[in-house]
């Protein structure tokens, strides 16, 4: 990220959620303050999205990985997850309008540049801030998640969920795996989603071709992607070091599952969604 400026790809992807509530009416993600936090008319955002219809696909990737990761966490408030982390939130809406406010303890963790501007962000478009939620500013590859978490509050005790969408990429592989080998180590247990992609030398042409447009975007704002992993190599560190109950969604999956009668042309490989859970230290 460009030093002293908030993540420009947050607002990409909260643009994409908005839009997704104008164009497409929410069908996947449902969200009534994507549109609000943004401080833009629908008008102009439909406007927007129509004129770059190369846009769609991540609007609905975006769409549907807010999707798998708030349905997994709801299951988990179910079985009596009480404390959410959100680590970097961008405009994530969800501690805004979670319908578990009253017993879902919230952080919300991101760069500190960034999350100033969001708390601007609320500020303008009048969003209140619910009392179950925390901010603990943390910048992923200066300090540890943590020290940042620990001066907020946070209690390792109790079993967590952790959402991390659209993060991943952005980060080195030393600062994902620091952050997953503290989430395995957790004595209260985690849940963890977040996103990845497949390495590029992996994807069909025209796959290939479409990451290298949007690589070549998100490097030009400052945020380049430099994280990939290959799936299966993925999921079996993640087991090496303590989840179990690794669901990892490819492209097809997704698709399957969230827009079946919308999923022709879409390439075999690209995006994943991953959901794993490392149960708590038995003593
Ligand atoms: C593409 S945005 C995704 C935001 C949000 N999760 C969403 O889905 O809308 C990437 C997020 O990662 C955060 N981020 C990137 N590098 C970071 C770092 N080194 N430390 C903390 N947060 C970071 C940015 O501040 C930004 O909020």
């Amino acid at each position: 990220m460009r030093t002293g400026i908030p993540s420009r790809t947050a607002w990409s992807a909260a643009e994409h959620r908005a839009a997704h509530q104008v164009l497409e009416g929410g069908r996947i993600f449902s969200d009534p303050l994507a549109v609000r936090i943004l401080g833009q008319d629908a008008e102009t955002l439909a406007r927007d999205a129509e004129q770059h219809p190369e846009r769609r696909f991540m609007r609905i990737f975006i769409a549907a990985r807010t999707r798998f990761a708030e349905e997994a966490l709801a299951a988990e408030v179910e079985r009596g997850v009480r404390q959410l982390v959100v680590l970097g939130a961008g405009l994530d809406t969800y501690a805004y309008r979670s319908p578990f406010r009253g017993c879902l303890r919230v952080f919300e963790v991101d760069h500190p540049v960034t999350q100033a501007w969001k708390r601007e962000r609320l500020r303008d478009a009048a969003i209140p801030l619910p009392e179950s939620l925390t901010f603990a500013p943390v910048d992923f590859e200066r300090q540890t998640l943590a020290e940042g978490l620990a001066a907020a509050g946070f209690d390792p005790a109790q079993q967590t969920f952790f959402t991390w969408l659209g993060v991943v990429p952005y980060l080195t592989e030393a600062a994902v795996w620091s952050t997953l080998t503290f989430l395995a180590g957790l004595p209260g247990g985690a849940h963890v989603v977040f996103d990845y992609s497949d390495p590029p030398d992996t994807l069909a042409p025209e796959a290939r071709a479409y990451h290298d447009r949007r690589a070549a975007l998100v490097e030009s704002l400052g945020e380049a992607w430099v994280t990939y992993f290959h799936p299966d190599a993925l999921r079996v560190r993640l087991v090496a070091l303590g989840f179990t109950e690794v669901e990892d969604l490819g492209l097809p999956q997704i698709a399957a599952r969230y827009f079946p009668n919308r999923a022709a042309g879409l390439p075999e490989k690209g995006g994943h969604i991953l959901r794993a859970t490392a149960h708590a230290a038995r003593l």
